[in-house]
């Protein structure tokens, strides 16, 4: 295969390869969803084959996930059958300070809420362009709705002062339709002043299924920047 040479695909790359490190032998790791985790999916299965790591199991966030983790040789298991999560490692749209993050880029928020909320260690993987100063600011909240409700969940979050667009496919008519057979309303409400409250009080919206703020979940968040044309990576 080529080198990478696009400096953001080799952030992700780096961020993805570090992260896959952390990966330990006899764990159960939780597999995110997005471009930049897929290049951990991809590493983590390089040290299976490579035998530098053993007895390895994945619980993916997603179909891509799942796909990708075969791809890759990496064994699945189901939340039935595990007892505890050790390591998820999962990307984000946004970071703030604190390192509550915006997700659901992928539509895939409601998954990933419940397997990185279970794991014990939880490490985000970005590109430097995802930190900021407070959430909303450049990417709009989503929301995973049952489709029998988007009118009266568009409804309510308009009250609460959010501009909805109800998220459409690419390359098919119609709207996203996520891997549980519901729909995404993207929210803009600009900066978030109070995550935590915002998330449970869209989560009380009856119809919503889980919404994109994932707060006080993360442990480590790991970015990858490129400074004097090299690719580093930082810990917050
Ligand atoms: C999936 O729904 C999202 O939560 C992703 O984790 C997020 O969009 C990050 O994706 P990238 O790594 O592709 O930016």
């Amino acid at each position: 295969m080529a080198a990478e040479t696009d400096p953001v695909k080799l952030m992700k790359q780096e961020v993805g390869r570090q992260a896959a490190a952390r990966v330990q032998s006899n764990t159960v790791i939780g597999l995110g969803t997005g471009s930049t985790t897929a290049y951990a999916i991809q590493f983590i299965g390089e040290r299976l084959a490579a035998g530098e790591v053993t007895n390895v199991k994945g619980v993916p966030t997603s179909f891509q996930a799942s796909v990708l983790a075969k791809r890759y040789g990496i064994p699945l298991t189901t939340l039935d059958e595990v007892e505890t999560i050790d390591l998820a490692i999962d990307g984000a749209d946004e970071v703030d300070p604190q390192m509550n993050l915006t997700k659901g880029g992928g539509a895939a928020h409601t998954r990933e809420k419940i397997v990185d909320g279970l794991a014990r260690q939880f490490i985000v993987v970005v590109d430097s362009s995802k930190l900021v100063d407070q959430l909303g600011t450049t990417f709009a909240l989503p929301v995973e709705v049952l489709p029998l409700a988007v009118a009266p969940v568009t409804k309510a979050l308009e009250a609460l002062g959010g501009k909805t667009d109800l998220r459409m496919g690419v390359k098919k008519d119609g709207p996203v339709i996520t891997d549980q057979g519901n729909m995404v309303l993207d929210v803009t409400f600009g900066a978030i002043a109070n995550p935590a409250e915002l998330e449970k009080i869209i989560n009380n919206i009856p119809g919503v299924l889980e919404n994109g703020l994932f707060i006080g979940l993360a442990t480590e968040v790991l970015v990858g920047e490129v400074k004097d044309g090299q690719v580093k990576v930082r810990s917050l």
